[in-house]
């Protein structure tokens, strides 16, 4: 059993940013950061934030007076986030856990994190911080993948890895794309006391300009690559059966993928009584 899945550490954050960021979360971030804009919030607090693709995208978005504060769990992915802005620029990056974020009460009006709660150990409770956090009539927004059926890329990186070592498969490809089903996350935050929840699914067909980069950033662009080395496995040789894999179902020149996330905005405040 992998217990790994969060770290973020070492080479990958860079692998991650220039192989992943550019074909499967930057396009979404930019439309993350236009529902965040639309919101008019004064302080964002992000969680998870990783390399800073979404940070970037909302300070890019956002009037100069609104505060943002941009948290991960791991330093290393928070540095690579650090380079992406000037000095001085208004935002604090930090590193911080999203199940308990070190945080007052309603000390922000919007919450926002993208493809993180997947890898929260207690889901339960990073709707209840989230809540905490929050003032009254503001917004927890959080997305995650939809399942492999709608990421086909991550189905082909699941089964190549699973392939490999057909007695105890590397699990980090399932993580990211295990909180599908929506009823139970519309429940959590409901329970934790969100007044409502509004749910988008949102599909885009992503060209990707260099598929030898992007299967690399699939491998060693996250925790797979680590789970592989610890079974003993060659990472080059997953690599290259990847890349072989995703031209043969997406294509070669150029290569499209179909790429599907699920939106949650949960509102904090009374319940209309009517
Ligand atoms: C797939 S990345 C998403 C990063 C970024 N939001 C983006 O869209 O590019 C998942 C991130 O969740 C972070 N993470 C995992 N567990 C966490 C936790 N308990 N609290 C905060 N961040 C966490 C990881 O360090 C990693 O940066």
């Amino acid at each position: 059993m992998d217990d790994n899945s969060a770290k973020f550490v070492g080479a990958i954050p860079d692998f991650y940013d220039r192989g992943l960021g550019p074909v499967i979360f930057a396009d979404f971030a930019a439309g993350m950061a236009q529902r965040v804009k639309a919101l008019e919030p004064k302080l964002v607090v992000e969680t998870a934030a990783g390399t800073g693709i979404l940070s970037r995208a909302l300070r890019d978005a956002l009037p100069g007076r609104t505060k943002i504060i941009a948290t991960d769990l791991n330093a290393p992915m928070i540095e690579v986030a650090r380079r992406k802005f000037a000095r001085g620029e208004p935002i604090v990056l930090q590193t911080a856990d999203a199940v308990n974020l070190p945080f007052d009460d309603a000390c922000c009006d919007l919450l926002v994190c993208q493809y993180g709660m997947m890898f929260f150990p207690d889901k339960e409770q990073s709707y209840r911080t989230a809540y905490r956090v929050l003032e009254d009539g503001g917004h927890y927004l959080v997305s995650v993948w939809d399942s492999h059926a709608f990421n086909g890329f991550a189905e082909i990186g699941h089964r190549i890895a699973g392939e490999l070592f057909p007695d105890d498969p590397p699990q980090f490809m399932a993580v990211p794309f295990s909180c599908s089903a929506i009823d139970p996350i519309k429940a959590g935050l409901l329970e934790a006391g969100f007044s409502s929840v509004e749910i988008s699914v949102n599909r885009i067909e992503k060209v990707v300009p260099d598929p030898e980069l992007f299967a690399r950033g699939m491998v060693l662009g996250n925790p797979l690559g680590d789970q592989i080395r610890a079974r003993g496995g060659d990472v080059e040789a997953v690599i290259a059966a990847t890349l072989a894999a995703l031209h043969e179902r997406f294509g070669t020149d150029p290569m499209v993928l179909s790429l599907q996330e699920i939106v949650f905005v949960a509102r904090k405040g009374a319940v209309a009584r009517v």
